[in-house]
């Protein structure tokens, strides 16, 4: 069995909120590397989603390892210490909201998406990972990859597929899980899911085999310290062709840029636009909210690639139309539906505009 982690957060970026700097995926590498040497992983890949620092690495401990975890945890609370405040990058360590690790490091600030499987003859793995926005930001795309035949040709094509799959559905204000299956149930799926600052696709399973084939990172940082500390910025770990959907096929639900929250103080609606690496950035009002996609084959643990998969012509147009959506946007400045509604306000400023008009109501 290999399982892969992908481990987040932002410790520190450079420019405000935008970048992680080169000095932090060096040095993040150069902690992998170590562990790779004594055997602790097998592989791993470094890379950056906006101000969020990636861990992509693969071992054989299985998941909610306290080893991987540490390793993940230390890496982050050695750079805060070593780079982000040493060179004052913008909200140095702020994802990390505990200061002792307590054997998992789900709760403790960072995001994760783990899976563990045996892997196949062939292995392709895709990895996405968004800035700006929250986990219940992958639920459109995770509704067309795996029940929506208009997205999903091999749902119709391909008997394996057309087994269906299962999703796994976190109540995240009360911490439980529902288990729903597609399609029989899309209707029950989607009256959950529509509302994706509530409930959030955790895992996706075949429905033909049993076997894990999504997983999505479901922290929401505000939901643990009871507060805005800053964002939820997610990950997803989808594993492609033969019995689940084809590479193209889950890189086909991302040519639509759907309207995601967190844009700008996490307060904001704005299109989640897909981009490469190299512009892996946040930059219009901090943002918009993008996500990259990279491939990798599996091979006996190894990470073979990456492909930066959104690197391609083929999402211009995405782009530009994320672009068109997100000037739609921005022209309501202040006003519903650009800034979230009051139950979702990071920055809830209403309550001292109430303090400072207060006996003025008449
Ligand atoms: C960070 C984010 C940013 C910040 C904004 C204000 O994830 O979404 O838009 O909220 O730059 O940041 P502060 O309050 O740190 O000045
Ligand atoms: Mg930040
Ligand atoms: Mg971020």
């Amino acid at each position: 069995m290999v399982t892969i982690s992908l481990i987040k957060a932002d410790i520190g970026g450079l420019v405000g909120h935008s970048v992680v700097p080169e000095e932090l995926i060096e040095g993040a590498k150069e902690k992998l590397e170590k562990a790779r040497e004594e055997n602790i992983i097998i592989d791993f890949y470094v890379f950056n989603a906006g101000d969020d620092l990636e861990l992509l690495m693969s071992h054989d401990k299985g998941v909610n390892s306290e080893e991987i975890h540490k390793l993940a945890w230390n890496t982050f609370k050695e750079l805060t210490e070593e780079v982000s405040k040493k060179l004052k990058l913008y909200g140095a360590g702020q994802d990390l909201l505990k200061d002792a690790f307590s054997g998992n490091i789900r709760g403790m600030g960072p995001g994760i998406a783990e899976m563990e499987f045996e892997e196949r003859k062939s292995e392709p793995l895709l990895v996405f990972a968004a800035d700006k926005t929250e986990p219940g930001a992958w639920n459109p795309y995770l509704y067309k990859i795996f029940a929506d035949p208009f997205n999903t040709a091999g749902l119709v094509i391909s008997p394996k597929l057309g087994k269906g799959f299962t999703y796994e559905v976190m109540d995240l204000k009360r911490g439980k899980t529902v288990k729903l299956n597609a399609p029989e149930e899309i209707y029950e799926l989607l009256a959950l899911i529509g509302t994706p600052a509530w409930f959030v696709i955790k895992d996706v399973y075949s429905r033909y085999n049993g076997e894990i084939a999504a997983s999505a990172s479901t922290s929401r940082l505000s939901l643990i310290a009871g507060k805005y500390v800053g964002k939820d910025d997610p990950a997803l770990l989808i594993r492609a062709q033969h019995e689940f959907p084809a590479v193209g096929e889950v890189l086909e639900a991302f040519s639509f840029p759907y309207y995601v929250a967190g844009w700008m103080r996490g307060s904001h609606t704005g299109p989640l636009m897909p981009v490469s690496l190299k512009h892996s950035q946040c930059t219009r009002f901090d943002g918009p909210p993008r996500v990259v996609g990279l491939g990798f084959q599996i091979s006996n643990g190894k990470l073979i690639g990456p492909k930066d998969m959104f690197d391609d012509p083929a999402f211009d147009y995405t782009r530009q139309k994320a672009m068109e959506m997100a000037e739609v946007m921005r022209r309501h400045g202040p006003f519903m539906p650009h800034r979230l509604g009051l139950d979702e306000m990071e920055y809830t400023s209403l309550p001292e505009v109430m303090k400072k008009l207060e006996g003025r109501w008449r």
